[in-house]
């Protein structure tokens, strides 16, 4: 356990670390309970860093020898590492360290999963394999004898000697602890070759578990995509002989980019068309993407500390975020996008755990793995290639390649390579990194006489993380168009700078109407008095593809609140909307799916909320059955041309057209669940051969309440594989009434398959459980109650997970007096628990703040 005082890292404290290493050699003595680790490490003094102690990193070691230069070391052990006494000049430090992969359940540093031994070292996991300088900034090159009787034995970098009960790697690119990985166990590859453009051959690797082979060859393929891809766009090729990657099914997060030899959690790589919806294919192309580009944008430049997380994380998602558009369709990606930021980030911005894209204090690194330092960095790298246009940003990004390779950067590199390339002043653009918030951009407009003026006002709210925001860089994409849909003004970028400024639009025949925010050119929240005609209007006829989604997307939100609110009826334009581009078989089917999906019930919760009124969780899930049945109701018609129209005759394939289609049919699915009380996806449901039509069909009859047979059948067909009974897990509760929803999740956490130890079942259940807006927030707090008493077991097993998932209770204070005392008691009770972690303890203390 760690100490009971947790204290504040402070990005304004950043020190050097006095000594260099020029290198690394490590030694694993494999054994389950009692794996011996043995270190040389040759140091010199750093002539760029002030006077210091020798201190190094470790935790839950036990020590059995260290000398230095060959004569026993004068070492003071502390709960988070040793110091030592040195010498002035060079030395050479030795020892040997034994440790308990066997015990290990938080799956940080070497750990086993099903028999495997694997490690995660990011951010901070490295300390708990040896005694060593764990910060990125300390960059060296690693050499590794793994000895053991395992058939498979992995490290970074290219393999070296190999023999009876031995293999040696050897990592020619020095690079920080936190990239280092080892992976023994036994092991089968899928194997293929990658020749990269200046003719290097490349052997990649898939290793998986006997058993999982079949489940290989869409990661393989993504992986190739993902080399050529930044071969073409970024000029990037790959630097070793080898590139491995490894499926574990015990792992915290999707998959970790060590050098050489990625690890993934395997539901974040193995695919089959029987196991996996297109939704999942599609997200394994992306992690493998996000993965393979941080080869580049992560190890060959990394981070200078861990503050500077978004310089190679916001950057990564921004990269893979390119390829899925080009692999796939953009304008889907990015409407895509935009629902999960408003998902995840903004009620993350707007509430007691808001924190800049490069947060200046942290009390757990661990904590701070956030949908702001990942897609919001994202959002921040889109804005700049916004601003400075397409040729800049790629000639910014060659400087930085160049500039920076083999270095641990910080921030002010980055945006320093795009003042160097365009002679811009980046200062109050850097506020996107260091002020929390989502700004909030008020419109208003002016006619007259052929003129037509746009004024925007922003605004972001204080927080505790940016007391007084100041006004930032807004690129604000929008046309003009005529009253008949005609475009009269082609999209161009406004930047807005001030908290208060006019955009002029002269001779113009008539009156615009703005299609504002094109492309969601800003994470922002666009604040416009519009009425319904002229939202419908858009959706009718916006010739940008996000803005006339966006269209849809506000009628929706508008009339949901309207019901939720005031009890009114569902918005005919909206229902007429709608239909009408359903029925458009120009548009793609993907698109048309999107159209359907209404805002999220805590989306809607948090913009009940901005409008000062008290979400009642029961009364926006009211709303939302209520407006899908008159849906349903008004697509009656529709619904089976839809049905036909979406079928699939040739056999499966994951790619964007097919899956496209089948997004489309499984919400006509829904729709028309409605309608014949789940005949057709009973029907449906005889008949699937892939994933992606079984669990759609399952969907529709467990909110049907139609499900017994299917629900029992499906766990008879699929109790072998973990991955899908993950899904069985998680559709259950995401498919119950509120009612029935705590229940179920209760029920579930005593089925004999739920294990708390695996994250993903645990995640599939309680995580589905947080989901629930209504069942979670259920009036009489057993939602909460249910996911604390979680939380408080899962604590001292995993402390990382347990963390992430506490954030269920971010917006607690949006609700009644009623469902606060509920959820303040739940998260005093977590933090009332003796030898809470500092994980939990960090992210429980800030929600209650
Ligand atoms: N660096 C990983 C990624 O984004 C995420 C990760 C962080 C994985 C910490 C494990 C632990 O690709
Ligand atoms: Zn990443």
């Amino acid at each position: 356990m760690r100490d009971a005082a947790p204290q504040t890292i402070l990005l304004s404290d950043y020190t050097p670390f006095g000594w260099q290493l020029e290198k690394v050699e490590l030694t694993f003595i494999l054994a389950p309970r009692a794996t011996r680790v043995k270190s040389r490490i040759a140091f010199v003094p750093n002539p760029g860093a002030p006077a210091q102690d020798f201190f190094l990193h470790g935790e839950e070691l036990t020590l059995i020898s260290a000398t230095i230069d060959g004569t026993p070391a004068d070492t003071h052990l502390t709960s988070e590492g040793l110091t030592a006494k040195v010498p002035d000049g060079a030395f050479t430090w030795e020892a040997e360290v034994e440790i308990d992969p066997a015990n290990n359940t938080a799956l940080e540093g070497l750990y086993m999963s099903n028999g495997m031994y694997c490690t995660q070292c990011e951010a901070e996991g490295f300390r708990k394999i040896t005694y060593y300088p764990d910060r990125p900034d300390v960059m060296s090159v690693f050499s590794v004898r793994i000895e053991g009787d395992l058939p498979v034995m992995l490290s970074n970098g290219n393999p070296g000697k190999k023999g009876d009960g031995f293999a040696e790697w050897h990592d020619p690119w020095p690079k920080p602890a936190y990239l280092f990985a080892l992976v023994a166990g036994e092991l089968v590859a899928h194997s293929d070759h990658f020749t990269t453009r200046s003719g290097k051959p490349v052997d990649l690797n898939l290793w998986v578990r006997p058993g999982d082979e079949g489940k290989c060859a869409f990661g393989m393929e993504a992986l190739k995509k993902s080399m050529t891809w930044d071969e073409e766009v970024y000029g990037r090729e790959y630097d070793l002989d080898v590139f491995n990657i490894v499926a574990v099914d015990d792992f915290n997060m999707g998959a970790m980019e060590n050098k050489g030899l990625n690890i993934f959690n395997s539901s974040a790589v193995l695919a089959s068309p029987e196991t996996s919806t297109d939704m999942n294919f599609e997200r394994i192309e992306a992690i493998i993407a996000h993965e393979y580009f941080h080869n580049w944008t992560g190890n060959r430049i990394t981070c200078r500390d861990w503050f500077q997380l978004c310089l190679k994380e916001g950057l990564t998602v921004f990269r893979d975020a390119q390829f899925t558009s080009d692999m796939r369709s953009a304008p889907v990606k990015r409407i895509q996008d935009t629902i999960d930021l408003r998902a995840r980030q903004f009620p993350e911005d707007s509430g007691p755990l808001a924190h800049p894209v490069r947060p200046d204090h942290y009390q757990e690194i661990n904590n701070f793995y956030t949908a702001t330092v990942y897609e919001k960095g994202a959002e921040v790298i889109g804005m700049l290639k916004t601003l400075v246009g397409d040729d800049a940003y790629k000639a910014a990004l060659d400087l930085y390649f160049d500039r920076h390779d083999g270095q641990a950067c910080t921030i002010e590199d980055w945006l320093k390579v795009f003042e160097d390339t365009t002679g811009r002043d980046l200062t109050q653009f850097k506020r996107w990194y260091t002020q929390a918030g989502t700004p909030r951009v008020t419109v208003s407009e002016a006619w007259d006489d052929g003129t037509y003026t746009l004024t925007f006002r922003q605004e972001t709210k204080p927080s505790a993380a940016t007391p007084a925001p100041q006004p930032q860089v807004i690129p604000m994409a929008l046309g003009l168009l005529n009253p008949n849909g005609d475009e009269v003004r082609p999209t161009e970028v406004l930047e807005i700078t001030q908290a208060e400024q006019s955009f002029v639009f002269e001779d113009l025949a008539s009156k615009p109407v703005p299609s504002l925010l094109r492309g969601f050119s800003a994470p922002v929240t666009l604040d416009r008095e519009s009425t319904t005609e002229e939202r419908a209007f858009l959706l009718a006829h916006d010739t940008d593809s996000f803005t006339r989604w966006e269209a849809g997307n506000a009628l929706a939100r508008q009339t949901l609140l309207d019901m939720a609110a005031k009890g009114a009826a569902p918005e005919p334009a909206y229902l007429d909307g709608i239909q009408a581009v359903l029925r458009d078989a120009s548009l793609d089917p993907a698109y048309r799916a999107l159209m359907l999906a209404l805002p999220t019930q805590s989306d809607l919760a948090g913009t009940l909320k901005d409008k000062g009124i008290t979400p009642d969780p029961d009364a926006i899930w009211q709303a939302v059955e209520t407006l899908r049945q008159a849906l349903a109701e008004h697509l009656q018609d529709l619904l089976p041309r839809l049905a036909a129209e979406t079928h699939v005759d040739a056999p499966y394939s994951p790619d964007a057209e097919q899956a496209g289609k089948r997004a489309l049919g499984g919400a006509v699915l829904r729709l028309l669940t409605r309608l014949d009380g789940g005949k057709a996806a009973a029907a449906q449901y005889a008949k699937a051969d892939n994933m992606t039509l079984q669990l759609s069909a399952l969907g529709c009859l467990i909110s049907a309440g139609k499900d017994e047979a299917e629900v029992q059948a499906f766990y008879d067909q699929w109790k072998h594989d973990r991955l899908v009974i993950d899904k069985w897990f998680g559709l259950q509760i995401m498919q119950a009434t509120p009612e029935a929803s705590v229940p179920t999740a209760k029920a579930l956490t005593e089925h004999p398959d739920f294990n708390m130890k695996n994250p993903n079942r645990f995640r599939a259940t309680l995580g589905a459980l947080a989901g629930h807006h209504a069942g979670f927030h259920a009036a009489d707090g057993s939602g909460y109650a249910l996911l604390a008493d979680w939380l408080i077991r899962l604590d001292p097993v995993n402390p990382q997970t347990t963390a992430r998932m506490s954030t269920a209770f971010q917006t607690w204070t949006r609700y009644d007096a009623g469902r606060q005392a509920h959820a303040r008691a739940a998260l005093e009770r977590i933090a009332a628990t003796p030898g809470l972690s500092r994980d939990t303890t960090e992210m429980v203390q800030r929600i209650l703040a």
